[in-house]
């Protein structure tokens, strides 16, 4: 049955940091046309209920109809460790990450907290979501089973690591990487909605050998996408050129073993050096911004800016658990205030595409998911443009969509969001 859902539509004709603003489509009175779990059409509303006078209407009133959005650089294993306090990246990750992910041999535990992840992100408005898990492989059973149950379009993969610095119970091997990677890729890749990709978690905790079959394993299956984390702090990155002195810089330690290319995603990606900002653009890798992250954590401000203008391709993520907030409407404000610390202020049409068109295109995905348009698939948030007083008074007085937008994308969060729709099905 054809379904019909009325509400202001926003869509992208192109992306806004190349063509300003005027890249997107707003209908003040739109509809989305879905048939099959796949958008047919989108048009004015009047036009699309007289062309089909059959469809099921479900009229979401001044309500904004977008895309899902797209969370490209997670780690549902850190659900739980959320808004911990007081230490920067490395006193993090031993304190509160590593000791929580170390729960994750259990299969139940991890069950449990693929479950809430899930929750927490669609009541957020994120349709597509792109884990890390950890080291077990039931971790990543956990987090694909439910997203499978639930019909999401989802992105994960088993968090390598094999050296030393990682504690004794969170490592695995090069060997055992390789096989436990592959063996789950061929099991999930492809599988409904789910894409399988392959993750060492970042150069200090794995060995070159490991780096090295992890390249190999990606060189095989060049369709996977490949994520880890790249500059994301200075005193990583001094770790990093001591643990590989022979490295040019950072990225070198992934370019050596195969482990930089197109599919690659490089999270963080705040303090490059020109040669690694030249090569992740001529090999048209992509990077994911996660702006509440790269503030919690005291890591640094990234230069959408200069990043976006010279055309590397950039994905929005929240980084869960070191980001503060499961929402992207929270992440798109944290990326807001970290451009004006950087002197260029986001546009909100440059926001709503970052988390939507942008983190697709990050994902390959952009002929699929994070835009209104036919033939895409039918994953929609809808949002209350006047959730709580502070954001509605404000709306109040907007004179054009994107001052009528921009309260929701600066105090929003989930009780914006009025419904989601997965699939074509709306959740209840
Ligand atoms: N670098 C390596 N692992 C992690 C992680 O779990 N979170 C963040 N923010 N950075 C990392
Ligand atoms: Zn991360």
């Amino acid at each position: 049955m054809a379904e019909l859902i009325l509400g202001q539509t926003l869509a992208f004709a192109a992306d806004p940091f190349v063509e300003g603003p005027g890249a997107a489509r707003h209908e003040w009175r739109g509809a989305v046309l879905v048939e099959d779990g796949r958008i047919a059409a989108v048009g004015p509303a009047d036009a699309l209920r007289a062309a089909h006078p059959r469809a099921r209407v479900t009229d979401y009133g001044e309500a904004l109809i977008s895309a899902g959005f797209i969370d490209a650089h997670a780690h549902y294993p850190q659900t739980a460790i959320i808004a911990s306090w007081g230490k920067r990246l490395i006193d993090w990750l031993n304190s509160y990450t590593f000791p929580e992910e170390m729960q994750f041999s259990n299969i139940s535990y991890a069950e449990d907290v693929a479950k809430r992840y899930f929750d927490l992100t669609l009541s957020n408005g994120s349709t597509t979501t792109v884990s890390y898990c950890t080291i077990h492989p039931e971790s990543v059973e956990a987090y694909f089973a439910e997203a499978r149950r639930r019909g999401l379009r989802a992105l994960a993969g088993k968090t390598c690591m094999d050296r030393d610095t990682a504690p004794e119970g969170l490592r695995d091997t090069a060997r055992s990487a390789y096989d436990d990677s592959k063996a789950l890729l061929e099991k999930w890749h492809g599988s409904d909605r789910l894409s399988y990709v392959i993750t060492p978690r970042f150069s200090p905790t794995s060995t070159p050998e490991q780096l090295s079959a992890l390249g190999a394993l990606w060189a095989e299956h060049p369709d996977c996408l490949m994520q880890t984390h790249l500059s994301e702090q200075t005193d990583e990155i001094a770790w990093v050129k001591s643990l590989y002195p022979q490295a040019r810089d950072y990225l070198d330690t992934y370019e050596a073993h195969g482990l930089l290319g197109p599919g690659g995603l490089y999270g963080h990606a705040i303090h490059l050096e020109p040669r690694e900002r030249d090569r992740l653009r001529e090999v048209d890798a992509a990077l994911i911004h996660c702006p509440t992250s790269n503030t919690f954590i005291g890591s640094g401000l990234f230069d959408m800016g200069g990043l976006t203008a010279e055309g590397q391709r950039v994905g929005l993520a929240t980084d869960t658990g070191g980001g503060s907030s499961f929402s992207m409407l929270r992440t798109m404000a944290a990326a807001y205030e970290v451009g004006q610390l950087r002197h260029r202020a986001l546009h909100p049409a440059e926001l709503w595409w970052l988390a939507t068109q942008g983190s697709a295109r990050a994902l390959r995905l952009d002929d699929k998911i994070g835009n209104l348009a036919p033939g895409m698939e039918a994953d929609l948030v809808i949002l209350d443009l006047a959730s709580t007083p502070a954001i509605a008074q404000r709306a109040a007085r907007a004179n054009d969509i994107w001052e009528a937008i921009f309260p929701t994308i600066m105090m929003g969060d989930d009780r914006a969001v009025q419904a989601v729709w997965v699939n074509g099905q709306p959740l209840r």
